[in-house]
């Protein structure tokens, strides 16, 4: 008998996405759905996700336990958002208004706006006020059902203000959504650099790199392969330091055209390669050889590149493992919620609504390198569960722009109960 002080019970299904990690190819499509399924945890981990009717036999509900009851609907694992920009000042309305009449994302940073409008917003701008803006932005992450997410700097481009992005991070961190940062110093070249390309790669690769190993302030290291930001030349500069720095690997890779980032993320070992509008069957296959996580981001897909999205049967039938973010960031994706991700996954990359499930919980851990920890409805897993007020999953998928997320475990305690906050 195993002793439990939480018990989630009335679920129409259990979706446990346990199994090997990350899941690529044909295997990804398997969520692990269990039909009438309980959760039961002790101590912030998972002792027990099985069917209901094995519950009694199993598991004894300490004195003082608490029950959860799903009153019918899906309980998923805490959804895990591996690509977000959380740590910026100033929203982009404007930008957004240029495209509606005609112009392009490339357009408007060529004529000045874009990244480098939230740049000058975020360099005016406080660590404490950054942590601020973060803090109302992660509240509304936990209200959709997420409980990790990954956040990057990259709208300082000065070494003090890359730093002080990654510090409001630092100091947004400990509360129920789990922050693991990125350090993306190397996001556009920063205009006081335009005739010292060389200058700013050195500047990213031999200070800010080390200073954020260093004070532990970014697990991973990020960089913008694309036209109009970085070569895959120079960002192999950066990720090379960033190995030797002891930092996981990311990349920005074929978002508007193919620059040879999806290679390179092949090359240097990196954890994950996002966007892929433009990735190739013979990327793909040396992705899924070298283990890298392919990330779609199918919100930027739909905003910025009027939908024009990676393909996911080019992914799949190389056997690359398949994870979905929301890229929450002003520019191209000003939406906190990853399960708002799963409908235009399916939608725009193709996917199935379990594969887009996957996509969003256990492959997306394992883009972070956490998934022996979360990510999945496993005994011996830390307790972060999503509980949703459908009766099937294929809904997640299907019915789009609703708020589904009723309950929010995080590590055994009850963070969101009735779409609040406790
Ligand atoms: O992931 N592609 C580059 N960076 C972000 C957009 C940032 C912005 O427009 O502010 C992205 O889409
Ligand atoms: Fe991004």
């Amino acid at each position: 008998m195993l002793d439990a002080d939480l018990l989630v019970r009335g679920a129409s299904e259990v979706v446990t996405c346990g199994g090997p990690a990350p899941r690529g190819g044909a295997a990804q499509a398997d969520c692990g759905a269990i039909p009438d399924g309980a959760v039961a945890a002790r101590d912030g981990r998972i002792v027990f996700a099985g069917p209901a009717s094995g519950l009694e036999r199993a598991v004894r509900l300490l004195p003082g336990a608490e029950v959860v009851d799903a009153r019918g609907g899906c309980v998923l694992p805490g959804l895990v958002d591996a690509h977000t920009h959380l740590p910026f000042a100033g929203w982009r309305e404007a930008d957004f208004e240029r495209r509606l009449a005609g112009a392009a994302y490339a357009d408007i940073a060529r004529s000045g706006g874009g990244i480098i409008t939230t740049v000058r917003a975020t360099r005016a701008a406080s660590r404490d006020e950054l942590a601020e803006l973060m803090r109302g932005r992660l509240e509304r992450m936990l209200l959709h059902g997420t409980t990790t997410a990954e956040a990057k700097s990259g709208y300082g481009l000065t070494f003090e203000d890359e730093m002080k992005q990654l510090e409001a991070i630092a100091s947004a961190s400990g509360g129920p959504v789990e922050l693991v940062p990125t350090l993306l110093g190397a996001h556009v070249l920063p205009p006081e650099h335009r005739e010292s390309r060389g200058e700013y790669v050195g500047l990213v690769a031999e200070r800010m790199v080390p200073e954020a190993a260093r004070r532990g302030l970014a697990e991973f290291c990020d960089v913008f392969v694309e036209e109009g930001a970085f070569t895959a030349d120079e960002a192999r500069v950066i990720l090379r330091a960033a190995e030797k720095a002891g930092m996981g690997r990311r990349l920005h890779a074929e978002q508007f055209s193919s620059c040879g980032g999806a290679l390179l993320a092949a090359e240097v070992g990196a954890a994950s390669a996002d966007h892929l509008e433009h990735v190739d069957a013979q990327a793909a296959a040396r992705m899924a050889a070298a283990g890298v996580v392919a990330i779609l981001l199918p919100g930027a897909s739909l905003f910025a590149g009027r939908g024009k999205a990676a393909s996911a049967r080019v992914l799949r039938e190389a056997g690359t493992a398949i994870a979905v973010a929301s890229d929450f960031n002003p520019g191209t994706c000003p939406c906190e919620s990853v399960a708002a991700m799963i409908p235009l996954a399916c939608l725009l990359c193709s996917l199935a609504p379990d594969e887009a499930i996957v996509a969003v919980t256990i492959n997306a851990a394992a883009s972070l390198r956490r998934a022996g920890r979360i990510g999945s409805l496993e005994p011996g897993k830390q307790a972060d569960m999503a509980v949703f007020d459908v009766p099937d999953r294929r809904h997640l998928a299907y019915r789009f722009g609703t708020n589904h997320c009723a309950h929010v475990i995080k590590s055994g305690k009850v963070v969101v109960r009735d779409g609040r906050v406790v």
